[in-house]
């Protein structure tokens, strides 16, 4: 028998005490030892838990317990749940978590300290949800050199989009509804302002260049400015809008990582990605491109890998499993205005298409609404030209009021 703690009971830790207790004959089967689960932390009471007299509001009563082996984070925030980790990976006690603002803050201190300790610190869960991508990209991908990752990576914004796009519907109405079925983050603006999709492409980049990435050093875009007018000119074009992180090593060594929502081409493989789905394409110089899909958020699906990580460590308890990526300082990542992108603009004011086309010389323009409020694709050109020529436009009388990057996924 192998006894876990689990701190935090909300949605995550719910669905894994529900999947270690609905499913303790299939693990018990695939393992040969039984997933005890000895003590649950959370503040609040759970009187009608089948496992009610395990919960305890106190951590000393897990960190003491030399029995309990494993602990899976799921209280999510930094604190105290830094502090927590820490404390138990010093303790001998493996960690598991789908806290991803934990392992994009603080990863590379907590895997020292874990392969210091000679246990284990795995996060799944902490990027796709139920989809797995951390270990396929550590173990199966690994005789890669992976130079590019690009993913829709928050199912609460990707939610939004596929309700606003599909029902037309009204963004607020489409965040309740999310935050309703348990996607969204606690704080919703770390979905709607990106800062969720951020941290999952910093352990990303991190997995594949093998070095930190702080989510502070990457440029990041949310969904808030995203109208359903811009969304039905870019279906006119032929693109989806998607909130899309994406991380790329150039040849130069220099990374160019983004989040930010883009127009995705309907034939790309993620612009079908639709609801509470994830999707990531990790483009590997052996295999080419793959693309791994499936539901991004959710009580089950994220304590599914949670619990995958907790058997894991049950499988290794004496051994460590080679997931580490070291601290860095290094300051190789491209300026977001020297990024090249070709753009989506939305503009309006009087002569709009001319005064357009004299500012950004070759572009593709959809009129469907008249001649003073235009839509245009631009060129390649670096994000900050591309505002130096806005800028111009205005300055001309013709407002700005949307730019979107345009993805080639
Ligand atoms: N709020 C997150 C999302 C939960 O919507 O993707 C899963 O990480």
């Amino acid at each position: 028998m192998v006894s876990v703690a689990i701190m935090g009971h909300g949605v995550v830790g719910s669905g894994v005490a529900e999947i270690l207790l609905t499913h303790k004959q299939k693990l018990f089967a695939g393992l040969g030892e039984e997933i005890h689960i000895k003590k649950i932390l959370d503040l609040r009471e759970f009187p009608d838990s089948p496992v009610a007299e395990r919960f305890t509001k106190d951590f000393e009563e897990i960190i003491s317990d030399r029995e309990i082996r494993i602990v899976a984070e799921v209280m999510g925030g930094l604190h105290p749940a830094y502090e927590y980790t820490k404390r138990c990976l010093k303790a001998g006690k493996s960690v598991v978590t789908s806290n991803k603002e934990l392992v994009a803050a603080y990863g590379a201190e907590l895997l020292e300290i874990a392969k210091e300790e000679n246990v284990n610190y795995l996060f799944e869960a902490s990027v796709g949800g139920g989809i797995p991508i951390i270990r396929p990209m550590n173990q199966c991908l690994v005789a890669n050199i992976v130079n590019e990752v690009a993913g829709i990576l928050n199912g609460t914004t990707n939610f939004i989009l596929t309700k606003m796009i599909e029902d037309g519907m009204q963004f607020d109405d489409a965040l309740k509804m999310a935050q309703d079925l348990g996607f969204a983050e606690r704080n919703p603006e770390a979905d709607i302002e990106g800062h969720d999709a951020c941290r999952k492409i910093c352990i990303l980049a991190s997995l594949a260049f093998g070095r930190h990435f702080y989510p502070d050093s990457v440029h990041t875009e949310g969904i808030t400015k995203i109208t359903l007018e811009d969304v039905k000119y870019a279906e006119n074009f032929g693109y989806v809008i998607k909130l899309i992180g994406k991380v790329k090593r150039r040849s130069d060594g220099m990374i160019d990582i983004i989040v930010a929502p883009m127009l995705v081409p309907f034939k790309s493989q993620l612009a079908s990605i639709d609801n509470e789905f994830n999707g990531i394409m990790v483009r590997g110089d052996c295999t080419g491109d793959v693309v791994f899909y499936g539901k991004g958020a959710g009580k089950l699906p994220t304590a599914s890998a949670v619990v995958a990580d907790i058997v894991d460590c049950c499988n290794h308890l004496k051994q460590r499993r080679f997931l580490y990526w070291a601290d860095s300082k290094e300051s190789n990542i491209v300026d977001y205005k020297e990024s090249v992108w070709r753009m989506f603009a939305r503009v309006t004011g009087e002569g709009a298409e001319q005064k357009s086309r004299e500012v950004f010389g070759n572009i593709n323009v959809n009129t469907k609404n008249g001649t003073k409020r235009i839509a245009f694709l631009t060129e390649s050109m670096t994000y900050g030209d591309f505002l130096d020529k806005a800028a111009q436009l205005e300055s001309k009388g013709v407002k700005v009021c949307s730019m979107i990057r345009i993805g080639e996924l």
